[in-house]
């Protein structure tokens, strides 16, 4: 035991950081994988069945990690092995049937590893934003808690909870941050549905598995929840888009640009990695590694049918 921790450290990193269970070494070369979505828009469809916006890949690079595209349709054993290669995993937003569509099979694959590798003490970090928060609150749930919680094109201060105060998630903000996240229209909505905070509170599964950080009100007065993290894992979600505040610019659309904004969006960013760094699976080889990273894709220009300037198709 003692010779397999030296050897890890040799020649990589001898940093060990408290995860929330115990110690572990640094992995400073994380990679963290996207689900890919199906192609719901008309306008998309030319390009390829399924897609992933270029924001979420800028936004865990700029973070210090590296990206593998995860298509639909494999085979469990396949995502398996990408499971056991890769340091954490992102669900993004979008639109598609929370339940039965390919994306939500293959995410709750995933769920389900993460699950079962983190109570095993193999530390696992999952993000769900905007639909992939909804989308955790339903495979934690077993159900669908979602009602109309219109937020469309909205950018609001958060309302945070006491518990976001000693939360995982915002223990690196600084007070001044915390102050103007609670203040000033520094998160982007763009949805229509969401779990409202009675739901969320009255669901002994959900409510007992997450943290709630904060909530806000939809156009329609419902009191949403708006940012979560799982009490024992490592797993976290954000109805609003953080992704948004550094890459994207839609001129009719309320992406929070202010210095501020940008400040929220990178130590986010930076959180997550950071917890993908407490993951110590790698491919099998160089080789593997090089032909899953998303390198050799290259995104596609989009913002003439889109409000994401750019996506990677696949
Ligand atoms: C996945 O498989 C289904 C059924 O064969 C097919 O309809 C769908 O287009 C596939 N999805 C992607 C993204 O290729
Ligand atoms: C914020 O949430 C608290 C309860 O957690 C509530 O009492 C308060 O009215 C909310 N404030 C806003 C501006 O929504
Ligand atoms: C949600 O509520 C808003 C405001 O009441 C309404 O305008 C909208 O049509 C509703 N949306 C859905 C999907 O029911
Ligand atoms: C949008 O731009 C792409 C890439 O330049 C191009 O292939 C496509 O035809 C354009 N679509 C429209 C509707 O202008």
């Amino acid at each position: 035991m003692f010779r397999l921790f030296a050897l890890l450290c040799f020649g990589v990193t001898c940093d060990t950081v408290a995860t929330r269970n115990f110690r572990m070494p640094v992995n400073n070369r994380p990679i963290i994988g996207i689900l890919t979505q199906e192609v719901d828009e008309t306008v998309m469809q030319p390009f390829g069945n399924s897609y992933i916006p270029a924001t979420y890949v800028k936004y865990l690079e700029s973070g210090g990690s590296r990206v593998v595209p995860i298509r639909l349709n494999q085979s469990e054993a396949e995502y398996e092995k990408i499971f056991k290669s890769i340091n954490g995993m992102l669900y993004i937003g979008g639109a598609a049937n929370l339940v039965t569509s390919d994306y939500a099979k293959a995410a709750r694959v995933f769920f389900q590893l993460a699950l079962k590798a983190n109570k095993m003490g193999n530390y696992f970090p999952l993000w769900g934003t905007c639909m992939g928060f909804q989308l955790l609150t339903v495979m934690v749930a077993g159900e669908n808690l979602l009602s109309n919680t219109t937020a469309e094109n909205l950018a609001l201060p958060l309302n945070l909870t006491e518990e976001a105060h000693s939360s995982h998630m915002f223990k690196d903000f600084p007070a001044n941050l915390l102050k103007a996240i609670s203040h000033e229209p520094l998160t982007g909505n763009f949805h229509h549905y969401g779990v409202t905070e009675t739901a969320f509170r009255g669901d002994e599964k959900l409510s007992q598995f997450f943290s709630i950080l904060s909530t806000n009100v939809a156009e329609n007065g419902a009191v949403f929840v708006s940012t979560m993290e799982g009490k024992q894992y490592p797993f976290y979600g954000v109805q609003w888009h953080p992704e948004v505040n550094r890459f994207q610019w839609h001129p009719k659309k309320q992406f929070p640009h202010s210095s501020n904004a940008v400040r929220v969006s990178s130590l986010l960013a930076e959180f997550f990695v950071n917890e993908a760094r407490k993951s110590s699976h790698h491919f099998a080889s160089p080789e593997d590694e090089a032909s899953a990273l998303i390198y050799s894709y290259t995104p596609v220009y989009t913002a003439n049918v889109t409000s994401y300037e750019q996506c990677y198709f696949f």
